[in-house]
């Protein structure tokens, strides 16, 4: 497989604090890529900077092979990368279906958007049922939902995950886990960053380790799960 996302000794911070500290790291196309870490290790930061919300000190992220550095956000939306924020954000009094309306801002996806509503509403029928209901008033899975099919509004290969499953009740996270793969399915390629690092490896095709701003491991997710150490470390076991 060739890689959708390549990030080659990434590194990125806030001001003088560094925060990643030359992260590589590959997405392979049609996998789901887990990046899993303990609160601070720099998990968002990385989505961030991926997305181009945060710019890089140094190193390079390649997309299908295109240098990224310098391009702003909304280009790289036009160019298939979309992210789902951590805590979701969610614009709460408008329906849901005006927060999907908003999700395809990226030009090439309006023409078809009715179109792809339509979609979005086979992928998760909940939405469907919800359809003119405040965003802020449904339940948190319901908004993870919402705030993930946004993201795929504007069509993107690549659907960039921070957290999906933060503050889920287990039996919701899991439904959400298994929305992940149906996704994948449809052609989309999945990064996922998680604290769920069980469920995520469970999901996931490949996976790394983040420390402290550091890759310390990479490896198929199944070879993950199996690691002693991370066993110990991240799984309690
Ligand atoms: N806006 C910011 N300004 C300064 N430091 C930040 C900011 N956001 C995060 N950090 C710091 O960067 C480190 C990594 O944070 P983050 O990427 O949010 O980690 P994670 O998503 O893995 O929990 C933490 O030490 C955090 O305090
Ligand atoms: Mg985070």
């Amino acid at each position: 497989m060739t890689a959708m996302l390549e990030i080659v000794d990434l590194s990125a911070g806030y001001g003088e604090v560094r925060v990643l500290d030359a992260v590589s790291l590959d997405v392979a196309r049609g996998s789901i890529t887990a990046l899993v870490g303990s609160n601070g290790a720099g998990k968002t930061t990385l989505m961030r900077t991926v997305a181009g919300l945060l710019p890089a000190n140094e190193g390079g992220i390649l997309f299908g092979g295109t240098d990224l550095a310098g391009a702003p956000p909304h280009e790289r939306v036009g160019c298939g990368l979309s992210l789902v924020p951590e805590g979701r954000l969610i614009f709460p009094a408008f329906s849901v279906e005006e927060n999907l309306r908003i999700g395809a801002t990226a030009f090439h996806a309006r023409p078809r958007l009715a179109a792809r509503i339509e979609e979005m509403y086979a992928l998760f029928p909940i939405l469907k049922q919800r359809r003119r209901q405040q965003g802020g008033t449904l339940s948190g899975g319901e908004q993870q939902m919402l705030a993930i099919a946004r993201g795929l509004m504007s069509c993107p290969r690549l659907l960039l995950l921070d957290e999906p499953s933060l503050g889920l009740a287990p039996a919701v996270a899991q439904s959400l886990f298994e929305t992940i793969v149906r996704i994948r399915s449809t052609g989309v390629t999945v990064f996922v960053v998680e604290q769920d690092i069980r469920s995520t490896l469970e999901i996931a095709d490949s996976a790394y380790v983040l420390e402290n701003g550091r890759i310390v491991m990479a490896d198929t997710a199944a070879e993950l799960l199996q690691d002693p150490q991370v066993r110990q470390a991240y799984l309690g076991l």
